[in-house]
């Protein structure tokens, strides 16, 4: 792995203040992975208690609205969350676009609003295993990044993909290593003809879906693949500084 390997754990709705103590633990373990860039999206209501706990780590947020400001009762905005102390969101993931008819135009819409309030965006992507089985996997991911990706400058810095087939998240299966270079690939090849080689040689593809300290070196280990999105296994300190520690070692050989 060239790049410097992102892992990013995703709490989802998960956590009150009592998890603080977690994140306390998993800022002081990355403290020994300094060639790996750790970082954690708490939901909403912990970004700011993580921020101010966190020496090490990055702080995102889970999403964001698409509008500045207003009259959107229950929303959170990309300046709300950069101002409670996140430096990323995650956008995208398919429990949004599943769940609440999230479509890649807003996504992309979330996007540059995130962008614009000075974060880093992580986007997501991902088929259900019907499509795969379908044998299009690879053209509906191409489709929905090619719409829902945010036109920007230093795309290198501030985007990071997150590739996570639906039929793996929480449920202990995962892409095979094959099918996961296979798409990691195509996403690549894809950056480079939006952003040219030079930014999107530097854009970090992470793999999401039951990624755990059992399969991290194999999958950690497997070509264009630059970091993990992490749900249940991000949950505790030991088993998601376990897959740092596999994305540290998949670094020094
Ligand atoms: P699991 O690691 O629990 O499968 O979740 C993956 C995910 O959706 C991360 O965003």
């Amino acid at each position: 792995m060239a790049q410097r390997p992102y892992i990013v754990g995703n709490w989802k709705m998960n956590g009150t203040r009592a998890m603080l103590s977690e994140a306390r633990a998993i800022d002081r373990a990355a403290q020994r992975h300094m060639k790996v860039e750790v970082a954690v999206a708490p939901p909403f209501t912990l970004v700011h208690a993580v921020h101010r706990e966190a020496e090490q780590i990055g702080v995102g947020a889970q999403d964001c609205s698409p509008n500045a400001d207003g009259a959107f009762t229950g929303d959170i905005s990309a300046t709300m969350v950069a101002d409670a102390g996140a430096k990323f969101v995650i956008l995208g993931h398919s429990e949004r676009r599943e769940g609440y008819g999230e479509t890649s135009e807003l996504v992309r819409a979330k996007a540059d609003a995130a962008l614009e309030a000075g974060l880093r965006v992580i986007i997501c992507c991902g088929e259900t295993l019907e499509t795969r089985e379908s044998g299009k996997a690879e053209a509906f991911v191409a489709k929905q990044l090619k719409v829902s990706l945010p036109k920007v400058e230093d795309a290198g810095e501030k985007i990071s993909v997150a590739y996570e087939p639906i039929w793996a998240i929480g449920t202990g299966q995962t892409a095979t290593i094959d099918d996961i270079a296979t798409m990691h690939a195509m996403i690549r090849k894809l950056l480079i003809e939006i952003y040219g080689e030079e930014q999107a040689l530097e854009i970090r593809i992470l793999y999401g879906g039951s990624v755990k300290p059992e399969n991290a070196t194999d999958i950690l280990g497997t070509a264009e693949v630059g970091g993990a999105l992490v749900g249940g296994a991000s949950l505790t300190a030991d088993s998601f500084m376990s897959i740092a520690l596999a994305a540290t070692e998949s670094v020094e050989g």
